[in-house]
């Protein structure tokens, strides 16, 4: 019998802890060579993410070998276009694409907000999960936020500026908030059918907030977050908005227990905007990890000393690069583990 580890769930919850829990976005795949291994043994991420029991096996790796204190389930954010009716491709060392994008009313009338069902594969790949931690620690499930994915389905790939995304909400505004709440709706359902299936918390990822200004993401993306988090009543919600530093204040008011901060946004700055009501997630740069062992030691302290005596998970500001050593993050995860 294992001993349960629900320090995150209690931090997520303002509760009290013995300890501030940690883990990493993007911790599942990318840094281990034992994710390698699984990943080349199917055709690819694709295969990979749609084989519940591997999809279960790599997001318990991280547990196992890093000593994270939660697992986030092994999946994308673009399963949902993918639901809804638009497939994706994911091509090697360039990123995901999508083979037809959605720019037009009839491009939209291809599509069907997902219930969930279409993706058996994560929800299986939970049950799995779940068993398998049997209760060590809090799983993680997630989905892309409304603008993010709306990003992708617009412009087709990856992209720095996604200006095809941005022209349409000043060309085509109200096709665009048809389509921001198809997704948005097949949202809901889909983190309703990951919690159903034994997920603990759920995190958005909002990865291009910051390519919006303030007027277009309090109309574009901050209504549709808001109505995620008021749909999802059983676990804590995070919202994790990259780059969104000007909506801070805005999203303090949210109903979810957490927030994600990225390594731009200073933290006591972040603590007032936000209030006091809300856990506070993150925000060591990415790129720390490059550094020595002692700097990472030194850069990790110095992050959870301005997080002292607040709600606060530790966490990088976005996901950790795929180039990282692993060692590094076990010396920012233990550095954590030991701060007093
Ligand atoms: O811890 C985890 O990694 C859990 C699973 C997870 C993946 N993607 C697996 C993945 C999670 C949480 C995501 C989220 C995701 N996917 C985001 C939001 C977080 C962020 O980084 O901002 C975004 C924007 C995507 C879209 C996406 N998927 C991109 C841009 C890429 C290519 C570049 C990259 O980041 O790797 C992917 C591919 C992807 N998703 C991989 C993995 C493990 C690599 C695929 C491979 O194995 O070749």
């Amino acid at each position: 019998m294992h001993f349960k580890n629900d320090l995150l769930l209690r931090a997520a919850k303002g509760e009290p802890t013995e300890r501030t829990p940690v883990w990493l976005m993007r911790q599942a795949g990318r840094i281990l060579p034992e994710y390698r291994k699984v990943r080349d043994s199917v055709s690819g991420f694709i295969e990979l993410a749609q084989t519940p029991e591997l999809a279960a096996e790599v997001t318990i790796q991280p547990v196992d070998l890093l000593g994270v204190d939660a697992a986030i389930i092994f999946s994308d954010i673009l399963v949902i276009p993918e639901a809804m009716g638009l497939p994706y491709e994911m091509v090697e060392k360039r990123g995901p694409l999508f083979p037809n994008t959605v720019r037009s009313e009839a491009a939209l009338k291809k599509l069907h907000i997902s219930d969930g069902s279409e993706l058996r594969y994560v929800t299986d790949a939970i049950q799995i999960t779940k068993k398998a931690l049997n209760g060590r620690v809090p799983l993680i499930g997630f989905a892309g936020a409304p603008w993010t994915i709306f990003s992708y389905m617009v412009e087709g790939h990856g992209s720095k500026t996604f200006s095809a995304a941005r022209e349409m909400l000043y060309t085509q505004p109200s096709f665009s908030h048809k389509l921001l709440q198809m997704i948005t709706d097949s949202t809901v359902n889909y983190l309703k059918a990951q919690i159903e299936a034994g997920a603990q918390v759920v995190q958005l990822f909002d990865s291009w907030a910051g390519i919006l200004g303030p007027k277009q993401y309090a109309e574009f993306s901050l209504p549709y977050i808001a109505q995620i988090c008021d749909a999802i009543t059983t676990v804590p919600k995070t919202v994790f908005a990259k780059g969104a530093f000007f909506a801070r204040e805005e999203m303090g008011k949210l109903n979810c227990e957490t927030i994600g901060l990225d390594w731009n946004m200073g933290i006591a700055e972040s603590r007032k905007l936000i209030g006091d009501n809300k856990t506070l997630q993150g925000n060591l740069d990415p790129a720390a990890l490059y550094g020595t062992a002692d700097q990472v030691r030194e850069a990790t302290i110095e992050m959870m000393e301005q997080f002292r005596g607040t709600r606060h998970i530790a966490n990088l500001g976005h996901g950790v690069y795929p180039d990282i050593n692993p060692e590094m993050v076990k010396v920012f995860i233990q550095t954590v583990k030991d701060f007093k």
